[in-house]
Parts: C-alpha cells; sequence; structure tokens
C-alpha cells in the first residue's frame, strides 16, 4: 500500500465532486510529499508505465473496454467517457480529481470499479506524474524545468 493514506485528493474531492461519486472515492494516497512534475513527453514517460503496469489487461480495448497500447492511447483517454458508466470521463484536462483514470490509480475505492492496475498500485511518484499530467491540460509533449 502507498504512504500517508487520506488526503490532498479527497479534500479537494468534496468540493468538486460531482453526484456520480456517491459511495466513492475511498482510501486515497496523498501525493503532497512528491515534487510536482512540470514536463511531460506522453509517448515516452506516462506510455510507459502503462506498458509496464497496464498492458498485459488494457490491450486491444478488452479490459474496461480500454486500450492503453501504444501509440495514440491518448486517444482512448481524453474527453472519453467511462464505458461501463458514462457520468465518468476517463480525463479531464485541467481536472485530475474529475477524471476517472487519476481516481483509478489513486483511490481503493475509486467509486467505479477497482484500482488500477488491478492487483497492486503504482508509485506515489508515478501517481503524481499522472495528477500533473492532468492538471497541466494532459499535453503531449510540454516542456518545465525539471529533469528527471
Ligand atoms: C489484471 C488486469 C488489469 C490491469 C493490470 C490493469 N487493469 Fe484497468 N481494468 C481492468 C478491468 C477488469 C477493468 C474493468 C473493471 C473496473 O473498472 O474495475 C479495468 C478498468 C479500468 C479503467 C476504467 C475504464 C472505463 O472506461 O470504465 C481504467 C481507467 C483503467 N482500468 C486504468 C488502468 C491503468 C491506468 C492500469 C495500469 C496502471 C490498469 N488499468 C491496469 C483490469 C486491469
Amino acid at each position: 500500500m502507498g504512504q500517508g493514506k487520506g488526503n490532498i485528493g479527497l479534500a479537494m474531492l468534496l468540493c468538486l465532486a460531482p453526484a456520480a461519486w456517491a459511495g466513492g472515492p475511498s482510501g486515497c494516497d496523498s501525493i503532497a510529499a512528491v515534487a510536482p512534475f512540470t514536463q511531460f513527453n506522453y509517448p515516452l514517460t506516462i506510455q510507459s508505465v502503462w506498458n509496464n503496469n497496464c498492458d498485459g489487461c488494457h490491450v486491444g480495448g478488452s479490459a474496461g473496454g480500454l486500450s492503453l497500447s501504444a501509440p495514440a492511447s491518448e486517444l482512448n483517454l481524453i474527453n472519453v467517457p467511462s464505458l461501463q458508466n458514462p457520468a465518468f470521463t476517463r480525463v479531464v484536462p485541467g481536472d485530475p480529481v474529475g477524471s476517472l483514470l487519476f481516481l483509478k490509480i489513486n483511490c481503493d475505492d475509486p467509486g467505479l470499479g477497482g484500482r488500477m492496475p488491478m492487483g497492486s498500485t503504482l508509485s506515489t511518484t508515478q501517481q503524481r506524474l499522472i495528477f500533473d499530467w492532468i492538471a497541466n491540460g494532459a499535453p503531449l509533449v510540454s516542456n518545465g524545468f525539471e529533469d528527471r
């Protein structure tokens, strides 16, 4: 399990959550201790997270009707409604806690289905990368100032 349960994400959700989240999310990791990312290269860094943790299931749109395979997996995420419940949107640019993708990797109970990757958890650094990528508008490539 991740460090420091109970958190930034949930506090924000209390203000931002649409009615669809009733019953969740809960058990969310705090990512506050991880320095923010300002630099993004979706095809390299974020796609690598999918390749290493998700593609065993999310290939060809099998699990949850979602393919995370390269190339262009972002087209299956950004502004695309959940196949399981269209009240949820997978990625809402600028709104990580309104994005099902972030809740699925950040919370034990995301409010729809289970935590991802199913059976394990991403590191808080990986969670922070996804949070900041969405918060920054979900760009394909965007230059920032850090080098990591
Ligand atoms: C062991 C198989 C497995 C792995 C690994 C896995 N998933 Fe899933 N995923 C599923 C299943 C099954 C569902 C549908 C049920 C659910 O939502 O819990 C799903 C649903 C989802 C959904 C919701 C799709 C929708 O339209 O409702 C998202 C987003 C998601 N997964 C993201 C990920 C990400 C990101 C990873 C890797 C970090 C990942 N998953 C790893 C099996 C998996």
